[in-house]
């Protein structure tokens, strides 16, 4: 008889989510451009002419409260998710401190100086620093116009996919993550040498743009070799011969010369989780989805495979079907192709990522990159009800 209830309340729960999945599936917005400008993200500079442990001194001490009460709450978090967690809330005060001199340069003596700055502890302020690697979900687009103008945009989405017991939670972690959102022009001598939209006080990079070279966008990828065992690998220094899949964005976006070398490296450094980095270039064709596992590439696809004029990466192995309670593939594939490659413009990128269900609930900003003019700009993202769980 329990079995039976069981079994029909969990056929409910799918009807429930089919039902609520289908009714998202078709949004394809015209009128979300132009987006209110009260959601305009502040740029600020960083001066990587200036010692690491000093270049992030103000923005740290201007955000210190926003970045303490995230932390403290990533710490609510993990507990809630299990009570047998609490061995790694311990290790924030043990063993994450000095984690940081562990850290390849600049980014053990950047988080020193972060800590310093906003007066955080050490351990919370590397806690901040790599717990992006497993709570990042997202949306990218490389599109090329009729003209071969190269376009890329992503939607970061933050949070867990752990069912609706934890929907509140991962929305009030994704409240607290937007107010820390901004962008960063890192300057060498005077000049810009690439941008990023980013969090305060976080070192390493998920979007960034090198202009006249490059952009790049990560994608977190699930699996069985996730994040989780790279990161103990390091902290108990069983292994520390990979790199942390933010920090080689950053190392790429600093030394890479052209769009070829930054792929090449992306595809062949070993990394701490597997994830999905998504580049473009300024001259038509350069475009790619490169799908890593922490050894090397599972897969390289390039725009224009079977004629395509835009690469679209989620969550998933884009080879594969997506899972049904989580397709922003197939809604974001539709409505680009309602728009056509005559209409590749940050207005109607701008529109695709703020349709339903690629925006949802963890959605916190959309960030759009011209490659030919190596032009970024982002925008706070929220998604009003009814809106997709996630
Ligand atoms: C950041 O760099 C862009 C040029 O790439 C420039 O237009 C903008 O004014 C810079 N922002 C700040 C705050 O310096
Ligand atoms: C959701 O979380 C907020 C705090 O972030 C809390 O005030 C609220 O009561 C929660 N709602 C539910 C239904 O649990
Ligand atoms: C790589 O991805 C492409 C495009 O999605 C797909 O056609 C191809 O089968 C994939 N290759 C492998 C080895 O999975
Ligand atoms: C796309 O561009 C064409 C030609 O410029 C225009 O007629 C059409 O309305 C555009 N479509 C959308 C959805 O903006």
């Amino acid at each position: 008889m329990h079995f039976i209830k069981a079994y029909l309340s969990c056929l409910w729960l799918l009807v429930l989510c089919v039902a609520v999945s289908q009714s998202f599936t078709d949004e394809c917005l015209e009128t979300a451009w132009p987006p209110n400008p009260t959601r305009s993200i502040t740029t600020y500079v960083v001066d990587l002419d200036e010692p690491a442990h000093q270049r992030w001194a103000s923005i740290a001490a201007m955000y210190k409260v926003q970045i303490k009460d995230l932390v403290d709450y990533i710490k609510v978090f993990v507990l809630k998710i299990s009570p047998k967690l609490q061995f790694l809330i311990d290790l924030v005060d043990t063993k994450l401190p000095e984690m940081a001199d562990t850290f390849p340069s600049p980014y053990g003596d950047e988080i020193k100086g972060i800590s310093e700055a906003s007066g955080i502890n050490l351990g919370e302020v590397v806690l901040y620093n790599v717990f992006y690697e497993i709570f990042t979900l997202c949306t990218s687009i490389v599109a090329q116009d009729e003209n071969g103008k190269m376009y890329h945009g992503r939607n970061l989405d933050f949070g867990l996919l752990l069912g609706w017991d934890f929907a509140n939670d991962t929305w009030a972690l994704s409240e607290k993550l937007r107010p820390l959102i901004l962008q960063v022009n890192f300057t060498q001598n005077g000049q810009v040498l690439y941008k990023t939209t980013t969090f305060a006080g976080y070192v390493g990079i998920i979007t960034g743009i090198k202009p006249n070279h490059f952009s790049i966008t990560m994608n977190e990828r699930y699996g069985i070799q996730g994040g989780y065992i790279g990161l103990i690998e390091w902290i108990f220094n069983i292994n520390r011969q990979q790199s942390f899949v933010t920090f080689a964005m950053r190392d790429m976006l600093a030394t890479a010369d052209t769009f070829a070398s930054a792929v090449e490296y992306l595809s062949k450094t070993p990394l701490l989780a597997p994830c999905y980095y998504i580049l473009a270039g300024p001259e038509a064709g350069q475009g790619v989805i490169i799908t890593r596992s922490r050894k090397n590439a599972d897969n390289i696809t390039l725009l224009g495979k079977d004629n395509s004029w835009f690469l679209i990466q989620t969550n998933y192995d884009h080879w594969k079907k997506p899972p049904f309670y989580d397709d922003r593939v197939t809604p974001a594939t539709n409505c680009m192709n309602k728009y056509g490659a005559q209409n590749v413009t940050f207005p109607s990128l701008f529109n695709v990522f703020s349709s339903r269900p690629v925006l949802n609930k963890l959605t916190v900003y959309t960030a759009l990159m011209e490659l030919s003019t190596g032009h970024l700009e982002s925008y706070w993202q929220y998604c009003e009800d009814p809106c997709f769980p996630w």
